[in-house]
């Protein structure tokens, strides 16, 4: 049987709720909830005795312009998803709940990195995620909490201001879950209209070919890139970057380089895409 998943409101109903809670993971979410976001759920629930889901559409992460006010709002459809995965809470908070509006707002400034490839384009956007994201880990506690590989560079980041912060919570990044076309599961795919559904699956393949390139051995990142680029704008694509980085600095590769990450991102209509894969040692 599936027991009731609780919907707490405040902080300090979520802080009773657990209190003398051990192995406490937290899943942050905008909610919208998608596969790839259940991905995440499961891999709490299966490491956690208690997995709480954080669902707050975060205002400091959008830029002026962006979809702040029709990002989707599905609390309902949320909850039934979540109860049948077997979280025990969920936190709703009001914006209010969160910052205060009698005082001007802390906030967390993160390195310069925040500052490249979709930092480039969306200014203060990782500000916004990171400091948001600390407060959660402040009012949850949790002892792990779950982010997603499709968001690489916001999963590093994460990475860094919980080292850096010393936040004792231990960071766990899920795999990308993928439609069989192999398209990244987003709430921004809704934007997608049936003809640039039908395209979007070239930027994945974009970032394959690429791998396979660097798997027979060809070590021209820059060619690479700028080919890439090419096959994206052609298939309609607006292309933001096309990158192939260190996967833990998200520098260019150097000598010290063990691991690269292909990442891009690209606007299709009104839908912002990004996506990445691991390709391997340099
Ligand atoms: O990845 C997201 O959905 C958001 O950036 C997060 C981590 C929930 C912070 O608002």
């Amino acid at each position: 049987m599936v027991s009731k998943v609780k919907t707490v409101r405040t902080i300090q109903a979520l802080r009773t709720a657990l209190k003398g809670a051990a192995g406490v993971g937290l899943v942050p979410t905008m909610g919208n909830l998608h596969e790839g976001h259940m991905a995440l759920v499961n891999a709490s629930v299966q490491r956690c005795a208690t997995t709480v889901v954080s669902i707050f559409v975060n205002p400091l992460q959008f830029g002026p312009g962006e979809d702040f006010d029709n990002y989707p709002r599905t609390l309902c459809a949320d909850t039934a998803k979540l109860e049948s995965a077997g979280v025990d809470f969920i936190f709703a908070p009001p914006e209010r709940e969160v910052f205060s509006p009698a005082e001007e707002a802390v906030k967390v400034t993160l390195p310069s990195l925040s500052r490249l490839l979709c930092g480039r384009s969306r200014p203060g956007h990782f500000d916004g995620v990171a400091t948001v994201v600390a407060k959660l880990f402040n009012i949850v506690g949790a002892d792990y909490a779950f982010f997603g590989e499709k968001d690489w560079q916001q999963l590093t980041l994460i990475r860094s201001m919980v080292r850096n912060l010393n936040i004792p919570t231990t960071i766990v990044g899920v795999p990308t879950e993928r439609s069989a076309d192999g398209l990244a599961l987003s709430s921004r795919n809704l934007y997608l209209s049936d003809a640039e559904r039908a395209v979007a699956p070239a930027l994945y393949q974009t970032l394959c070919s690429i791998r396979n390139a660097i798997r027979d051995g060809d070590r021209r990142y820059r060619v690479l890139e700028r080919h890439g680029r090419q096959t994206l704008d052609g298939a309609g694509f607006e292309v933001d970057y096309v990158s192939v980085r260190d996967a833990h600095t998200l520098r260019n590769p150097g000598t010290g380089t063990e691991r690269l990450r292909i990442l891009a991102a690209a606007r299709l209509g009104r839908a912002r895409l990004i996506d990445n894969i691991d390709a391997g040692a340099p």
